[in-house]
């Protein structure tokens, strides 16, 4: 029988966690770390993520702010905002939402967002540091992957672990951070994308896979060595016409085939989405805390 990476349960101990600190904090009268979010246009997945993300500041006792603005903004104006975010001594760290519109270039955004401020763990020098194994912010996805692997005591040493997608937010980070030394780590990984060969083959080899391609059900049963571990990084939307909203989320594995083949596995949703949310929370505090007490080294 399978166990369920359970995002929705291990994310509210963490929010709780992360509450208890707040609290701690704003009783000898601080003020509540604040995280500032730039959500550009209407796409309905980046709005939800984000109401997500705000709604989770609520939750553990952050401030929050949400800058938000056509899609038709100009490069220039979506500069001059992440300037005053990287000035504004209020706020401890901001994330510019993904994907932007076409019109916009995306990479001199995030090189300008100030390093100390990016608690997404996209700019190059917290990519840097993180390949390096001197991780600042770990960007949200790979971290609340390895808070899940941790929190379980899924080993992880010597494990043959695939993952499938190599994106700079998600697939390539987390490849880094599973080879790396210590735990969860120590994995031989090998890192699968569009022009691999014999995938099928590769996956059935792993024993941890990781799902990261937005494609619903890709993975198949056939696909998954008997007691691996499946970790499911997608949230596809697909039309069903009995939904409320007119569709569901699905994730790049074929849940109810697979499952019964893993020894731990995650659900769609309720499982790595909910997860990125606490990472960002957590290397918020983490922010806050290299601003507003230095000396203890967060
Ligand atoms: N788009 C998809 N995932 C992310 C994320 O983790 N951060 C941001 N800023 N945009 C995203």
């Amino acid at each position: 029988m399978y166990q369920l990476l359970d995002g929705k349960a291990l994310s509210k101990t963490i929010k709780e966690e992360i509450a208890r600190e707040v609290s701690a904090i704003t009783a000898e009268g601080g003020r509540p770390p604040h995280l500032a979010a730039v959500l550009i246009g209407e796409d309905p997945a980046s709005q939800a993520y984000v109401r997500s993300k705000v709604r989770s500041c609520e939750q553990v006792g952050f401030q929050s702010s949400l800058i938000r603005r056509p899609a038709d903004i100009s490069q220039e104006e979506l500069m001059q905002i992440v300037r005053e975010l990287n000035e504004n001594p209020d706020i401890d760290g901001f994330i510019v939402q993904l994907p932007l519109p076409a019109h916009l270039d995306e990479d001199e955004v995030l090189l300008a967002i100030a390093p100390e401020k990016d608690v997404d763990g996209f700019h190059p020098m917290n990519v840097g540091l993180m390949a390096l194994g001197m991780p600042r912010y770990l960007p949200a996805t790979p971290y609340g992957i390895l808070q899940m692997l941790e929190r379980y005591e899924i080993p992880t040493e010597g494990k043959d672990c695939l993952i499938i997608g190599r994106s700079n937010i998600v697939g390539t980070p987390l490849s880094l951070l599973l080879s790396r030394k210590g735990y969860p780590g120590n994995c031989t990984v090998t890192l699968a994308h569009s022009r691999t060969q014999n995938l099928p083959e590769l996956a059935r080899r792993a024993d941890i896979l990781v799902a990261a391609i937005g494609r619903p059900h890709m993975i198949t049963a056939d696909m998954v060595k008997e007691g691996a571990v499946v970790i499911d990084v997608g949230i596809n939307r697909v039309e069903d016409p009995t939904a409320k909203r007119g569709y569901r989320l699905v994730g790049d594995v074929d849940f109810e085939a697979v499952a019964p083949k893993c020894s731990y596995i995650t659900p769609v949703p309720g499982g790595v989405g909910l997860m990125t949310v606490v990472s960002l929370l957590l290397n918020t505090l983490k922010a806050f805390k290299l601003r507003c007490q230095p000396e203890m080294q967060a």
